[in-house]
């Protein structure tokens, strides 16, 4: 640990003591040329690895032409990611930005601009469910509710109403004549990996209608091809009327967007909103190149495979250290275990076998590799998970002896 006073940053990171020097696929190498196997990505943002070529090659050719011009100007790339994104989703309109907290905020704007313009301005309110994580701006602390992001921070952002994950009453009680929106993650990423049943998702999406409300998703972290589909809500065939994304859609390149169909769009007229970066030429050459990848075929397909391979062997190792991770959840590559000993010394047992994943709340480890890992490195990582797990139930053996 570096002393608080004499390192110059923020101590808001709770740093572990590890210099990474460069990253290949899906291995990180230190400056002392350690190599650890990348099972966290960023925490699901190097969707297609490290040092992808495709990605490299487009950030250095944009960057021997233009970095930034401002959105007064027409941006080609933005036209052209924003067309892509509509053309794969449900999506009429895209709004980009810089983060994923952005995009979220963009997200709830939206939905408030679009009762205020049907002559609603009374519908403001949004509902959003316990466990939620959706950014550390002051309005997506509101929003993911945490005491712990919320505290000393002043007064609540005014306008969400959170109700506990998964009771159906509790939501229908919470709509009232000022909600406007439900805001959800199709899977709770931070929240320890906590999918939201696609017949649950099909209820929310029945209720906004009856309600006149719009559905909101936030797929920063599900979405990207992270579960298998391109947007983790398409499993449930439903569509929402807006959408936040980030992290795996720019690979590593800041880049995050807010999409939305016309009708929910239809109250962000020119000049309620912006930014000075958010789409600029860089992101936006990363971000078609991300897509080129993403949406070539067969690679979705590959993404499940991996994803079968890694829960076919997590169940097993389960199975067989019952004293160390008690459950597999999540879906494709979003995968929680749930540990029995602190998720901390599963995190740290794993990080001794050079295998890096990430933690999350109730007592949950999340796997989350580059989608572009193989057969191989799957095995590999879970020949590291089985390491860690016999040496930590062989201490919990000892410890109860
Ligand atoms: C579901 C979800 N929403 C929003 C965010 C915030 O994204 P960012 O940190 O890019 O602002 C995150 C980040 O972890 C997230 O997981």
């Amino acid at each position: 640990m570096t002393d608080a006073i004499a390192q110059p940053l923020y101590d808001t990171f709770a740093r572990a003591d590890l210099r990474f020097e460069r990253g290949e696929g899906v291995w990180l190498v230190t400056e002392t040329g350690e190599r650890y196997l990348d099972f966290a990505a960023g925490i699901a943002v190097n969707s297609l690895g490290h040092s992808h070529p495709h990605l490299v090659e487009a950030l250095k050719s944009q960057g021997e032409k233009l970095w930034h011009v401002s959105n007064v100007y027409e941006i080609p790339g933005q036209r052209r990611l924003g067309q892509r994104l509509v053309d794969a989703t449900f999506a009429d309109k895209v709004f980009f930005t810089n983060s994923g907290a952005e995009a979220l905020e963009c997200a709830i704007k939206t939905a408030r601009r679009y009762h205020y313009v049907n002559g609603h301005p009374e519908r403001f309110r949004i509902i959003t469910f316990e466990g939620a994580f959706h950014g550390r701006t002051l309005a997506t602390i509101a929003a993911g509710g945490q005491e712990k992001y919320l505290e000393g921070f002043g007064p609540k952002v005014e306008g969400f109403d959170q109700v506990p994950f998964g009771d159906e009453k509790a939501l229908k009680a919470a709509i009232g004549p000022e909600t406007a929106a439900i805001l959800i993650e199709p899977i709770q990423g931070e929240g320890g990996v906590r999918p939201v049943p696609d017949e649950d998702l099909r209820a929310l999406r029945k209720l906004c209608d009856d309600e006149g409300i719009l559905l909101i998703l936030d797929e920063v972290q599900t979405g990207a091809g992270r579960t298998g589909k391109l947007f983790a809500h398409e499993w449930s065939g439903i569509r929402p009327d807006i959408m936040a994304v980030a992290k795996g859609i720019g690979g590593g390149f800041p880049l995050g967007a807010c999409l939305a169909t016309a009708e929910a769009a239809k109250g962000m007229t020119a000049g309620v909103h912006g930014t000075t970066y958010g789409g600029n030429p860089l992101a936006m050459a990363v971000g078609n190149a991300v897509l080129d990848v993403i949406l070539e075929e067969g690679f979705l397909e590959h993404v499940q495979k991996i994803a079968l391979t890694m829960k076919q062997g997590l169940a097993s190792i389960a199975d067989r250290y019952p004293a160390v991770i008690s459950e597999v959840r999540g879906r494709g590559l979003l995968i929680g275990l749930k540990s029995v000993v602190p998720n901390t010394t599963l995190v740290q047992a794993l990080r001794d076998e050079h295998f890096l994943t990430v933690g999350a709340g109730d007592n949950v480890i999340r796997l989350l590799p580059p989608l572009v890992a193989s057969e191989e490195e799957a095995r590999e990582a879970l020949s590291r998970i089985e390491a860690a797990a016999e040496r930590l139930s062989v201490a919990a053996r000892q410890k109860s002896a």
